[in-house]
């Protein structure tokens, strides 16, 4: 008797298991949704399906769906305010207060609902749909019913560009933020002044993009490599840097300026050179890269400084705006102000007990303006030092430890550790091209744990959320930029925004995710995947 029963109960198991599996078809979607239900009958999407929409918010999402199916399918979808029951694609916002980012989607005889949580919402469950459609033009795009529920794991979610090392055409900055888009992420950092250059066109000072945004030459290879005399250069216009704005607004994407100050300034000091601690050498941007301890770099603390301060993040606060601007603040060589009696006398007058006190000065100083513009201060976990700027959020590039300070500390965190998201590093130890030599494959940046074990349920509400970086010394080709960003940012992608993790899971999808990066005409790597590394890797 216990025997059968005991058969019966595995046997029912099975049974519910099974019927649990047909329930959770395989879609390959990348970020993983929060649930996937298998539902009767399919839709299949052709030239007379309209895209209806119940209000004004999500009109932008529908052209954007209209224009992505021209585009791979051959036709647009057309759009309409009225309301239809059947051969429809309904974006609806709900407006329902719920969870910021999260929808609700549909697949069934009639056609396809997607009920977002609010605007954004709406946007994410496109990005889905997308993911539901053929990965080639000409195969019957037949969608099998199916209730799909998602939301966002974090609220911040981003991706950085570095276009100082090497510049990249406003064009190709869209591209970028399209990329980014299809993966549901949100925040997009682009990393504008540094060494190397000076990015951004500044009313207040154009003498920094007329001598600050042109070098004379970089070096070739790995650093330190071998110099090329070969005149480099560029920058956006604002009325550039507003259209990228707007463009990644329409793919709910905010965009974050960052001009890197107390360090990194070649490019400001070649520009003034009386903003130097050194104001009788030569300036000039930088050839070369890694120098921040080679050059004299920092700004002097002196009170055209300030100015010069004060007037350009006021006018980056008009260009750009979102929420938060970033001043940068890591690496400052502080021994180029302790060799500077100018700038010692300067500490002495006003009270300020060490280098890194001073650097925190400066912080405080930009942080009232940008207070000031009624936004918010970010800056890399060197802003710790010499006590941190009220309300300021860090972004823990060196390791977690600048992230679970500043979390203990009650300020808002956003981890981008350089040995987990530091994209310029090698995908693969067979890497024959030059990279930073770091080694981050795709596991690492999927199996990256975004919340530090040593802070508390309550302090981990201050990690925001995470980002990666790709810093552009040897990046000087989209080719090979792109082929650093994929497919290591689905992998951020599903980290950032996916509830559960599963890495089995996750590979199962890359070859679908590869079909999908083909026909959006993404170049990627294949390194993880290769035979030579599953044979002589670590895989
Ligand atoms: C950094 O990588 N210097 C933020």
């Amino acid at each position: 008797m216990k025997k059968t029963l005991l058969a019966i109960l595995m046997l029912s198991c099975i049974v519910v298991f099974a019927q649990q599996r047909t329930k959770t078809p395989q879609l390959n979607i990348i970020p993983e949704p929060v649930s996937i239900k298998a539902t009767d009958g399919s839709y299949t999407v052709s030239r007379s399906t309209k895209i209806y929409i119940t209000d004004a918010t999500s009109e932008k999402t529908a052209q954007y769906l209209s224009d992505y199916y021209n585009k791979n399918y051959g036709y647009p979808l057309q759009i309409t305010k009225k309301k239809t029951d059947k051969d429809v694609i309904t974006l609806k916002n709900t407006a329902n207060g719920q969870i910021t980012g999260g929808y609700n989607l549909t697949v069934s005889e009639k056609g396809i609902e997607i009920a977002g949580n609010e605007a954004s919402g709406v946007f994410y469950g496109v990005q889905t749909l997308i993911q539901l459609l053929p990965t080639r033009a000409g195969v019957l795009p037949i969608i099998k019913g199916v209730e799909i529920t998602d939301y966002p794991r974090f609220e911040y979610r981003g991706m950085h560009l570095d276009v100082v090392r090497h510049f990249y055409p406003v064009e190709y900055v869209k591209r970028y933020i399209d990329f980014l888009a299809l993966h549901k992420m949100n925040y997009f950092h682009w990393h504008l002044t540094d060494d190397q250059g000076w990015r951004i066109q500044m009313n207040c000072h154009p003498e920094l993009t007329q001598k600050g945004a042109y070098r004379d030459g970089e070096i070739i290879g790995l650093y330190p490599g071998v110099y090329k005399e070969l005149p480099y250069g560029g920058y956006y216009t604002h009325e550039q840097a507003r259209e990228v704005v707007q463009y990644a607004a329409e793919r709910f994407i905010t965009v974050i300026p960052e001009i890197d100050i107390p360090g990194h300034c070649m490019a400001v000091l070649a520009t003034f050179p009386q903003f130097s601690t050194v104001p009788n050498e030569e300036k000039y941007c930088a050839r070369t890269w890694g120098i921040f301890n080679k050059f004299n770099n920092v700004l002097a603390p002196t009170p055209e400084v300030f100015k010069f301060l004060d007037d350009v993040f006021s006018e980056l606060c008009d260009i750009f705006p979102g929420q938060y601007i970033h001043v940068g603040g890591d690496e400052c060589a502080k021994k180029w102000w302790k060799e500077s009696e100018q700038t010692q006398k300067f500490m002495r007058e006003n009270n300020i007990a060490d280098q890194e006190a001073l650097q925190s000065y400066f912080i405080r100083h930009v942080q009232k303006t940008v207070v000031k513009k009624g936004k918010t201060l970010i800056g890399w976990d060197e802003i710790l030092q010499g006590g941190l700027a009220p309300d300021a959020i860090v972004m823990s590039w060196q390791g977690i430890h600048g992230g679970v300070a500043a979390a203990k500390n009650g300020h808002r965190v956003i981890m981008t550790p350089s040995g987990y998201s530091y994209f310029n590093n090698m995908q693969s130890r067979n890497q024959t091209n030059v990279t930073h030599k770091g080694y981050i494959p795709l596991d690492k940046v999927y199996n990256y744990n975004i919340i530090p074990d040593e802070l508390s349920p309550e302090e981990a509400k201050m990690i925001i959320g995470a980002q990666a970086c790709l810093w552009t010394e040897y990046y000087p080709t989209t080719w090979k930029l792109e082929c650093a960003l994929f497919p290591r940012l689905s992998a951020l992608a599903e980290n950032v925004w996916s509830q559960k993790k599963d890495w089995e899971h996750f590979k199962e999808k890359m070859p679908s995710q590869f079909d999908r990066y083909d026909l959006w005409g993404i170049r990627y790597s294949e390194a993880f995947f290769t035979m030579y590394d599953v044979v002589h890797g670590e895989h």
